[in-house]
């Protein structure tokens, strides 16, 4: 990279969580291999982070190249909405499979943040679904999802934005992390905070929102694996939705495919579940009823007619470039 290259991103282009005005110093990559950062100078950086465990696999995975080379020599990108294409479906083939039981259907989404946006969606849209509208959400404290709006809302509330967006994050409830550790021996209890505000507060919640296993950003903090197993049995107990946030952990990259595997569970427990078919309150009247009809596949099917689709997720999805690495 040339000095005027640089002095042009110093002086124009805004990078994420530093000051414009007096930015953090930015390192010149000129090409990434692996798990190496190569700097214009030629020094190379073991990129500990894999761009904010982004680079699940490496950077230029032979394989993964070429599936995009592939791909977009045929066709970039096209829109979602009304069409589709093979690439699409293989992915969405491959997720389906690799995914714990119960979870068959897939909505794409651009951005790890955009994905827990249309989670809370999906969550909102299940209680009005079920004619029982809800907005409250249960967070876990010092978890991260992101940073759009809705994301930033469920973050931890003192360290995150929280305080800078004051008035425009609608207000959740927190509860305190879990304090057992990955590997200590599990301490009876260290659910009770989780128990204590369902018990409380079920009533209004539409659905728990935590990181399985790994609270990412806020330092790598592992927890205990039965604490995740709690939270499921105490969604269940109550009725409420549980979104596992797998942004960070999953596709293997706490060595199992889904950190939700380590407690023995499904991502979404039984309101997915092909047994459970849901959508309409009447459709099914169990406490889970009101998500989606799977004989009709049709998601959200009881609120088409309000949302004018049958989702009610309309957004601009985009696809990855290459699925079929
Ligand atoms: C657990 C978790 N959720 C959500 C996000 C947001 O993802 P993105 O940066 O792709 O918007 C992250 C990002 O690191 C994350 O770790």
């Amino acid at each position: 990279m040339q000095a005027d290259d640089l002095a042009f991103d110093r002086r124009h282009i805004w990078h994420p969580y530093t000051s414009m005005t007096r930015p953090l110093p930015a390192y010149p990559v000129v090409a990434a291999d692996g798990c190496e950062l190569t700097l214009s100078n030629g020094l190379r950086l073991v990129d500990g982070m894999s761009s904010w465990w982004a680079a699940i696999h490496g950077y230029n995975h032979p394989v993964i190249n070429q599936a995009m080379n592939e791909q977009i020599g045929r066709m970039s990108h096209v829109m979602f909405g009304g069409i589709t294409h093979p690439p699409a479906v293989a992915l969405c083939r491959r997720l389906v499979a690799l995914t714990p039981a119960g979870l068959e259907c897939v909505f794409l989404a651009d951005s790890g943040s955009v994905a827990v946006e249309v989670a809370i969606k999906m969550a909102l849209q299940y209680w009005q679904a079920r004619g029982e509208p809800r907005r409250e959400l249960l967070a876990l404290r010092q978890g991260y999802h992101g940073d759009t709006f809705g994301a930033m809302s469920v973050c931890d509330p003192d360290n995150s934005m929280h305080s800078l967006y004051q008035g425009y994050l609608p207000p959740h409830r927190f509860v305190e992390a879990p304090r057992r550790r990955f590997d200590d021996t599990w301490l009876e209890g260290d659910d009770a905070p989780l128990a204590t505000l369902l018990a409380a507060h079920h009533r209004t919640l539409a659905s728990v929102i935590l990181e399985p296993i790994v609270q990412g950003a806020v330092g790598m903090r592992f927890y205990h694996p039965e604490y995740l197993r709690r939270a499921r049995a105490l969604c269940d107990r109550y009725g409420i939705l549980l979104i596992a946030d797998e942004i960070a952990t999953g596709f293997g990259r706490t060595g199992e495919w889904f950190a939700c595997n380590r407690a023995g569970y499904s991502l979404c427990g039984q309101s997915l579940d092909r047994r459970r078919p849901v959508s309409r309150r009447h459709a099914d009247p169990s406490p889970r009823g009101g998500y989606y009809q799977r004989e009709r596949r049709r998601l959200f099917h009881a609120r088409a007619d309000v949302y004018g689709q049958s989702a009610g997720l309309r957004r601009r999805q985009r696809q990855p470039v290459a699925a079929g690495g």
